[in-house]
């Protein structure tokens, strides 16, 4: 240990005493397998680890190499502790079966093993996502208990692999980020209990689908466009990497908003993201920050899953902000909306009938 300071190690032990180790140990395991993977990803083009397989995963979406090396580094760190009953991933069709030689326990570990993949190519940040659930007893976990609403995760947390690399973890009280410090090894604290500033002028979405978001959404980014000449009255920033680990990070640090919201260009998909290794850990950690995080029409940590792969439109950050997102749909559902009118079209407009 650094003198002075707060490792990870020693952070997970000491806030997980009540599961006689076992979580400790998992989570210590969960660092393990990031370390690996940080270190793969720093070896970047050197390493011939970069380019696409010809598999696709269950969402029809074409795997990286680094999708499924990651994948395997994480179950390969995770099975043999005793203290999972399963653990489900993005990259799996079905949820995993802990190997018949490994005692089982009752965590269910629950992950996105590099999210932004389609940033690894151009040495952009990339993440990995994780939650955890508890069962009531040890032994082989069924489909059915990997389908509980986001409330109940008992953990859950990110690594980021960006210039430095970063475990950010809550365990349910508070949201903490630990620093890789490569010379020797260890995550150390570095960001004790963050807090999202509760309001921001800065918003995050992919605006290319602009045309295809609802009117609320609509709505809410043509008012922060308008800027100083519009009802907001201020002006706002954008930013998207498309790795949404880097935008959330972004935002426990900075404050901000992100959406990736309902859209119509594929009616048959709810949102982009996914419920359980995307959108119930990043909520779970915002929230633990003092932000909010929303379908837009329900806190997402109370969305009761119906499959292990579910989409679902994301709305989290500044608290303000998200709650004036939600506001929107509420005004729009309820037809009671004013949707903005574009200076341009207003009183003083260069458009406007002069007559
Ligand atoms: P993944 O790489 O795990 O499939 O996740 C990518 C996600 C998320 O990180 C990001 O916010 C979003 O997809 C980017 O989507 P667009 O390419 O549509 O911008
Ligand atoms: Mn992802
Ligand atoms: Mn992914």
């Amino acid at each position: 240990m650094q003198f002075g300071r707060t490792t990870l190690s020693k952070f997970v032990i000491e806030n997980t005493r009540s599961s006689h180790g076992e979580l400790g140990g998992l989570l210590i395991d969960v660092a393990a397998a990031v370390k690996t993977i940080s270190a793969m990803l720093a070896k970047g083009a050197l390493a011939g680890y970069h380019g696409a397989l010809e598999s696709t995963n269950i969402q029809g979406e074409v795997q990286k190499k680094l999708d499924v090396l990651t994948n395997e580094t994480i179950l390969h760190h995770c099975e043999w502790g005793g203290q999972l009953a399963g653990m489900a991933s993005e990259e799996m069709d079905d949820p995993y079966r802990i190997p018949e030689e490994y005692p089982r326990g009752r965590y269910l570990l629950i992950f996105d093993p590099l999210d932004g993949s389609s940033n690894s190519d151009v040495n952009v940040s990339v993440g990995t996502i994780f939650s955890i659930f508890s069962r009531p007893a040890a032994g082989d976990a069924q489909a059915a208990d990997y389908l509980r609403p986001g409330s109940e995760q008992v953990a859950a947390g990110y690594a980021i692999y960006g210039p430095s690399t970063m475990m950010v973890l809550t365990l349910g009280d508070g949201t903490h980020g630990f620093t890789l410090d490569r010379e020797n090894g260890n995550f150390i604290l570095t960001h004790g209990n963050i807090r999202v500033p509760e309001d921001t002028r800065e918003f995050a979405i992919n605006t290319s689908n602009e045309r295809f978001w609802e009117p609320p959404v609509q709505r809410y980014v043509s008012e922060c466009k308008a800027g100083k000449t519009g009802i907001r009255g201020e002006d706002f920033n954008t930013r998207w990497i498309a790795s949404m680990v880097a935008e959330v990070h972004r935002i426990l640090i900075r404050g901000g908003i992100f959406m990736y919201p309902k859209d119509n260009k594929d009616p048959s998909k709810a949102g982009r993201l996914r419920l359980l290794y995307e959108a119930n850990p990043m909520a779970m950690l915002i929230e633990q920050a003092g932000g909010a995080a929303s379908t837009g029409r329900q806190r997402i940590l109370e969305v009761a899953p119906d499959s292990l792969h579910q989409r679902l439109p994301v709305i989290l950050g500044s608290k303000n902000e998200v709650e004036r997102v939600e506001r929107y749909h509420h005004e729009y559902d309820s037809g009671t909306d004013q949707p903005f009118v574009s200076p341009l079209f207003s009183d003083r407009s260069l458009f406007r009938d002069q007559a």
